[in-house]
């Protein structure tokens, strides 16, 4: 069954340009000139009921615009989305039910609360059986392992306490769609793992369909099969996320980090010198030759500290789709 449905999709926004100079200004008094900024230019897709799909794209994508659509929060300029067979942007209290938005940037708890009381107040807007409510809420609690701290004020969690505080309350009305944008984004290695694993567990035993986007490649990889590549407000690959893992994961980054006084030189011999910035150097390599690489370096150069990481996401992607935004210019007379 198709949890979401989403045809030719559009969300444009008319921004005000500013003009430079007094004679511009003056004349901007009477005439405001607006760009349409194309945020999410005609997208489709379908994501079955228990999928679980990555969202991804560089930044100014049209991620987080398409899941607000998704939600509801904003309307589109054009075309079509049904969600578990609800409009969103009709805001049926019934549809509210059945979905949640988390978004790693926004603060969704009272900030000044203990976590509970958020809880609480979830309970009563979605009127969520008391018992339930107590047998859910351990549950979440405990799998995400902040039982103690619900009793805490939101203010004095460490952001990855929060955020998994955020995906509980987001979760305890039982959502069947559940639109993730960023959930691991400033966290650290640790909890970033903490929320992967639960989410692996729970999207499968919950069956839950869900829409990710997320700049780590790691959170990706671990939870998804399918990823749906936007850029430019364009959808421009659907289907198997192994495909973009290996044109992401051709190359990897080595981080060097000398110890000496002086830039060494010849280090553009060992790969692609992208960020030198001494006493610090980031080489690009191809995957299969970092160990090679590495170990040259290594004897070529007295270092105070290496390391060797994936490529972030968004620039393996950036290179897919090198072309840069277009925005075009419409100037609309507006009185004033
Ligand atoms: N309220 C708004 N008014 C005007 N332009 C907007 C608005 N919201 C988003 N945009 C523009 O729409 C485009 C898409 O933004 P969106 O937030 O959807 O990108 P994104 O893929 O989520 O990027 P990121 O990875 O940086 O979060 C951007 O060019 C952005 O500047
Ligand atoms: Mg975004």
């Amino acid at each position: 069954m198709i949890a979401v449905d989403v045809r030719q999709l559009r969300k444009t926004y008319r921004v005000f340009r500013k003009r430079e100079g007094l004679w511009a200004s003056i004349k901007g008094l009477f005439r405001r000139e607006y760009q349409a900024v194309h945020a999410v230019a005609g997208v489709s897709f379908q994501i079955e009921q228990g999928e679980m799909v990555a969202f991804l794209g560089p930044n100014g994508a049209g991620k987080t615009t398409t899941l607000k659509l998704l939600s509801g929060l904003i309307y589109p300029t054009s075309g079509e989305a049904t969600v578990l067979g609800y409009v969103p942007w009709k805001r049926d209290i019934a549809y509210r039910r059945r979905f949640a938005l988390v978004m790693g940037q926004k603060n969704q708890l009272w900030w000044d609360l203990p976590a509970q009381e958020s809880f609480r107040l979830h309970k009563e807007i979605y009127r969520i059986e008391p018992a339930d409510f107590d047998r859910r809420l351990d549950e979440l609690t405990g799998l995400l392992e902040v039982r103690k701290l619900v009793g805490q004020p939101v203010r004095e969690l460490s952001l990855g306490e929060r955020m998994r505080m955020e995906l509980i309350a987001a979760l305890l009305h039982r959502p069947d769609v559940l639109l993730l944008d960023e959930p691991t984004i400033g966290l650290d290695v640790v909890s970033q793992r903490k929320v992967q694993d639960f989410l692996k567990f729970y999207q499968a035993e919950q069956r839950l369909t869900v829409l990710l986007t997320s700049h780590y490649m790691k959170d990706v990889q671990a939870l998804c099969q399918r990823a749906i590549i936007i850029n430019e407000g364009e959808i421009k690959h659907d289907g198997s996320l192994a495909q973009v893992v290996d044109r992401f994961s051709k190359f990897k980054v080595i981080e060097l980090q000398f110890s000496g006084e002086t830039r060494p030189a010849g280090l553009e011999r060992f790969g692609e010198v992208f960020d030198d910035n001494f006493p610090r150097a980031k080489l690009r390599v191809p995957r299969n030759q970092v160990p090679e690489i590495l170990s040259a370096l290594l004897t070529a150069y007295s270092l105070e500290d290496v390391g060797v990481h994936d490529r972030p996401i968004e620039e393996a992607i950036a290179e897919m789709f090198t072309s840069t935004r277009t925005i075009s210019s419409e100037t609309v007379t507006v009185a004033t």
